[in-house]
C-alpha cells in the first residue's frame, strides 16, 4: 500500500518508518527542508532509541523516502496520514490547529479519488468534521474519506509502542475508511494479539484526550500523596508499590516527581478541559489536575531553596537531566525549564547536563553553562538537582560527584539516587515524599525486600515485552 505521512516529527517519523517496516511504501513529507535533507543523508532529526537502524534499513530497501514535495507524496497514496503538531495557542487555552487545516487545504487538490485521509495528530473532537469540509470544498463528496487514528506511543519507547501497541483505535464514519485502516492494521506481525477498537471519528478523537488526562491525573494523585508522605513521615515509594500491586490500580504512572511535562499531557489536559467548557460540561478532576500540576512545578524551586538553607542567591546549582523524561531529546514543557528560570530569578547560577537534550535546551534557556559530562557539571556547585532519571544519572558515582562539588547537597526530584549511599558519603539529600534521614536496620531490611518485589515486577514486564518481540 502506498502511504503518505505529512509531518515527519516524533510521531510522523516513527509511524512512517514502522509502516515501511510492515512492508508498505511510505513517503514522509515535511516543510522543514533541513530535516528532510538530514534524513536523506542518514542523520536523525530526533533522538529515539532503535529508530535510526530501522530508518536506515527501510530507506535502503526503497520502502521509505522523505520529501518536501507534497504532490509527489500524496498522489496515488491509498492513505494520507496527517501527523503535524497541534500545540497550544499563545493563550495556552485553545489548540492551534493551523498546521492541520493548512495540510488539509494543501493536500485536497492533490489526492487521488478513493484516498483515505487520517488524522493521527491529537485533535479536539470535531476537527475531523472540519477537515472533511475543507477537502469537500474541492473534491466531489464520496470520493474520499476522513478518519481518526490517534497515536499512543511514548517517546523513548516509541518504536516498541508502535510495533506492539496496547490497542489501536480507528475512528471512521464510512466503510471505505474502516476497510482501509483494518487492512493496514490487521496484517502486521506482532499486532495479532492487539485489540483494534473501531469506533466513530468523534469518539476516537476524544479517546486520546481521555487517556492522557487520566494518566496525568494518576501522576498528579501520587504527587499530592508524596506531599502528604513528607508531612506525616511515610515513604511514597512504598505507598505507590502497596497501591499499585492492586491490579485494578497498576504500578505504572505512580512515580512521584516535579510535575508532569512533555509535549502531550500539559496541552492535552488543557485542550480536553477547553472542549468540555465549550460544550458546557464540568470536568472538575481534569481542571484540578492542571491547577495542581502547575502549582507543583512552581513549588520545586522552593524545594531547592530550602535545601540550600532558604536562598539560592549567588549559589551555583547543577541540574542533572533536562528533558521531560529519559530516552528522548524532547524539551517541550520540560519541568527543568520552569525550575531553571525560577532559580535564575532568585539569583542562582545554573550549570546543566543532559545526555541528548542540550541542543534543544540551549534554544530555550539563557545564561546556562551546559556540560557534556555530569561530573563536570557539578564542579564547584552548591547543590545538584536531579530532574530526569536517565540511567547514566541513576548510576552516577556519588563519591566522585561529591569530590567535585562545593557543598554535598542533593535534591533528587525523581527519587532516582540511592539515598543510603548518598547519606553514607555525607551528602544532605532531599527527595520526593520520602524521609530524608539515615535509615536503621529495619528500614534497610524493608527496602531490600521491597526492592525484590519491584525487580520481580519489572523483569516480568520485560519478559512480556520480549515475548511480544518488542525488545530485541
Ligand atoms: N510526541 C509524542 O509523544 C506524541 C504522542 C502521541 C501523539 N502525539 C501527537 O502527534 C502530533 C505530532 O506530534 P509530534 O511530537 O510528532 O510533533 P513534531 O513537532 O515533532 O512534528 C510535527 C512535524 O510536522 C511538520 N509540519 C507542520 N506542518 C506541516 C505541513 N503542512 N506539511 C508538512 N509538514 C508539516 C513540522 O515541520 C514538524 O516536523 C501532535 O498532535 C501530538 O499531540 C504526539
Amino acid at each position: 500500500m502506498k502511504i503518505a505521512v505529512i509531518g515527519t516529527g516524533y510521531v510522523g517519523l516513527v509511524s512512517g518508518t514502522c509502516f515501511a517496516e510492515w512492508g508498505h511504501t511510505v513517503i514522509c513529507v515535511d516543510k522543514n527542508t533541513r530535516k528532510i535533507a538530514d534524513l536523506h543523508q542518514g542523520r536523525m532529526p530526533i533522538y529515539e532509541p532503535h529508530l535510526d537502524e530501522m530508518v536506515e534499513r527501510n530507506y535502503a530497501a526503497g520502502r521509505l523516502d522523505f520529501t518536501c514535495n507534497l504532490n509527489s507524496a500524496v498522489t496515488g497514496a491509498a492513505i494520507v496520514f496527517i501527523v503535524v503538531a497541534t500545540p497550544p495557542r499563545i493563550d495556552r487555552v485553545e489548540t492551534d490547529l493551523s498546521c492541520i487545516y493548512l495540510a488539509a487545504c494543501e493536500l485536497a487538490p492533490l489526492i487521488t479519488d478513493d484516498t483515505v485521509v487520517v488524522l493521527k495528530s491529537t485533535v479536539p473532537v470535531g476537527t475531523g468534521d472540519v477537515v472533511q469540509k475543507i477537502i469537500g470544498a474541492v473534491r466531489k463528496p464520496g470520493t474520499f474519506s476522513v478518519a481518526s487514528n490517534p497515536e499512543f506511543l511514548r517517546e523513548g519507547l516509541a518504536v516498541c509502542d508502535f510495533l506492539a501497541p496496547d490497542r489501536v483505535v480507528i475512528g471512521v464514519d464510512d466503510e471505505r475508511a474502516c476497510k482501509r485502516l483494518l487492512e493496514l492494521y490487521d496484517v502486521p506481525m506482532g499486532l495479532q494479539e492487539t485489540p483494534i477498537l473501531v469506533t466513530t471519528r468523534r469518539t476516537a478523537e476524544l479517546i486520546k484526550y481521555a487517556a492522557n488526562a487520566f494518566l496525568a491525573t494518576k501522576i498528579t494523585f501520587i504527587n499530592e500523596l508524596a506531599d502528604l508522605c513528607e508531612q506525616v513521615g511515610s515513604d511514597v515509594e512504598e505507598l505507590a508499590l502497596g497501591m499499585g500491586l492492586d491490579r485494578r490500580i497498576g504500578t505504572t504512572f505512580l512515580a512521584p516527581g516535579p510535575g508532569f511535562g512533555g509535549s502531550c499531557f500539559p496541552k492535552d489536559t488543557q485542550a480536553l478541559l477547553r472542549t468540555a467548557q465549550d460544550y458546557g460540561v464540568e470536568l472538575r478532576i481534569v481542571e484540578e489536575t492542571i491547577i495542581a500540576n502547575d502549582a507543583r512545578k512552581r513549588r520545586m524551586a522552593l524545594k531547592v531553596m530550602e535545601a540550600l538553607g532558604g536562598s539560592v542567591d549567588g549559589r551555583t546549582i547543577a541540574i542533572l537531566g533536562l528533558t521531560f523524561k529519559p530516552d528522548t531529546d524532547d524539551m517541550r514543557e520540560a519541568p527543568s525549564v520552569r525550575l531553571i528560570e525560577a532559580l535564575q530569578r532568585f539569583g542562582g547560577h545554573i550549570r546543566a547536563y543532559d545526555p541528548v537534550g542540550i541542543e534543544n535546551a540551549a534554544s530555550m534557556l539563557d545564561h546556562v553553562v551546559f556540560c557534556d559530562d555530569p561530573y563536570e557539571c557539578v564542579r564547584d556547585a552548591d547543590a545538584a538537582v536531579v530532574m530526569t532519571e536517565w540511567a547514566i544519572i541513576k548510576n552516577l558515582d556519588l563519591a566522585q560527584l561529591k569530590n567535585n562539588m562545593r557543598q554535598p547537597i542533593l535534591v533528587d526530584l525523581r527519587n532516582a539516587l540511592q539515598v543510603e549511599a548518598a547519606l553514607q558519603l555525607g551528602f544532605r539529600i532531599s527527595t520526593i515524599g520520602r524521609p530524608a534521614c539515615a535509615e536503621g536496620d529495619l528500614q534497610s531490611m524493608m527496602r531490600l525486600r521491597n526492592k525484590s518485589l519491584r525487580t520481580a515486577k519489572a523483569s516480568s514486564a520485560v519478559t512480556r515485552e520480549r515475548e511480544n518481540g518488542t525488545i530485541r
